[in-house]
């Protein structure tokens, strides 16, 4: 039965080849000083950087840096930004960036003001805030986590061997987001096909929990098709406009909590991925590729019927004369060519997991409770295990 939910959406939402002229609308809603923050240096190189700088000026902004944001941002780089707005005296986190900028700019934004220890207080706690939050707008150049629409923030923490993600309130969604889908055709293929399964995988962890007719489920039925048509057309073409801004919609509309509206749901796959990455820092979207199989394996004699749902309307599975089991387990042959073809990892050990890391990963991952199967820690090992 469709549960009872609230639903509000505090994102504006610029997309399409002319949206960063949104921030022209946006920056006089906020004082004169902006943090920008960004990554590694692919939007200087790309040319993002400097057209986001001339805006700012254009709309009288003074502007502090925070570059340097890392893939799978670290408590050590939260502090130093934290540092970096409080000496700003930020008005707006501007993140121009992927994932990992626009999840690090909130993880500042809500730790400015706050005079506890934002790992401890947010990602162990997991409280709320109950400071001051500096807004937060997103210019997003990578398609896959949807960060640039939902409250999701993901920080690691290397000495502990933890990445934990904390999906704050509403408060602190990014108050816009600008969305060019030409400015994801400078990702690199591999970073590209990452996303590409981050995305798949934010839909399938809502779609596979609850034995109930939920229009949600259908929902994401659709947007899977799309979404691999759109992914086969981008790994041909990267420069395909039409399938990359396909990607960047169905990666913000995955994950800005449309779906899980009404609906339970799993997240498993995410926590095994995470716990892998805090052992080896790898891509995000590889580690949640490398443990899906063996995962959904192992969990599909709890719901054969759901499996062979998706088989059938997502993988267009005959399943006449075969069993729910069978035509299930050829939707998943189905889903691993195309994982295979596509060019992701299917491996942890491919990523720098070990057989001697097991017992620490299995350590690192956070068990939920709304999959078909709620994972003893020796099924999280065998999982594992199987995806070495
Ligand atoms: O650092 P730069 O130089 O910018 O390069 C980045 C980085 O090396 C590069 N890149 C991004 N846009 C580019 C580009 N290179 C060339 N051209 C462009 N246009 O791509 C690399 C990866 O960037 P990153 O931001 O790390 O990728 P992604 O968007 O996948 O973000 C991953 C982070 O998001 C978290 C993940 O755990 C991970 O920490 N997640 C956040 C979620 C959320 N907020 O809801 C949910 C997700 O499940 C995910 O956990
Ligand atoms: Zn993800």
């Amino acid at each position: 039965m469709l549960g009872d939910f609230t639903y509000c959406n505090p994102t504006k939402l610029y997309f399409g080849k002319d949206a960063l002229g949104g921030l022209n609308e946006e920056l006089p809603k906020y004082g004169r000083n902006v943090l920008l923050v960004y990554g590694g240096g692919s939007v200087k190189k790309n040319g993002v950087y400097d057209k986001v700088r001339e805006i700012l000026k254009a709309n009288g902004k003074r502007v502090f840096e925070d570059a340097g944001v890392m893939p799978n941002p670290t408590t050590e780089k939260l502090k130093e930004g934290v540092e970096r707005a409080r000496a700003a005296k930020a008005d707006l986190i501007l993140a121009v960036g992927g994932g990992s900028v626009c999840d690090y700019a909130k993880a500042v934004s809500v730790s400015v003001h706050c005079e506890e220890d934002p790992w401890e207080k947010y990602y162990i706690r997991f409280e709320e805030p109950s400071c001051e939050i500096v807004p937060v707008g997103c210019v997003l150049t990578m398609a896959g986590t949807g960060s640039e629409m939902n409250g999701g923030s993901v920080i690691t923490n290397h000495a502990q061997k933890l990445k934990i993600g904390h999906v704050f309130g509403e408060e602190v969604f990014p108050k816009f987001s600008v969305l060019n889908p030409e400015f994801t055709f400078t990702v690199p293929r591999y970073q590209m096909i990452s996303g590409i399964y981050d995305i798949m995988s934010h839909i399938l962890e809502q779609y596979f929990s609850g034995t109930d007719d939920n229009t949600s489920d259908y929902i994401m039925e659709g947007m899977l098709r799309s979404f691999i048509h759109s992914a086969d057309a981008a790994a041909e073409n990267p420069l395909d406009y039409e399938a990359r801004s396909n990607i960047m919609r169905t990666a913000t509309w995955a994950l800005n909590t449309f779906v899980a509206k009404g609906k339970t749901t799993d997240w498993e796959v995410h926590m095994l991925g995470q716990a892998v990455a805090a052992h080896t820092d790898a891509t995000h979207g590889m580690t949640l590729a490398a443990v899906s199989l063996p995962y959904y394996r192992h969990i599909l004699p709890y719901a054969p019927e759901k499996f062979k749902k998706y088989a059938v309307n997502v993988w267009n599975v005959n399943p006449a004369g075969k069993s729910d089991q069978e035509a299930a387990e050829e939707g998943l042959a189905a889903m691993e060519n195309w994982m295979k073809k596509l060019g992701l990892v299917m491996r942890i050990s491919e990523l720098g997991a070990t057989e001697e890391m097991i017992d620490g990963i299995v350590k690192s991952t956070l068990v939920m409770q709304g999959g078909y199967k709620v994972l003893t820690e020796d099924e999280i090992r065998a999982i594992l295990k199987e995806s070495l």
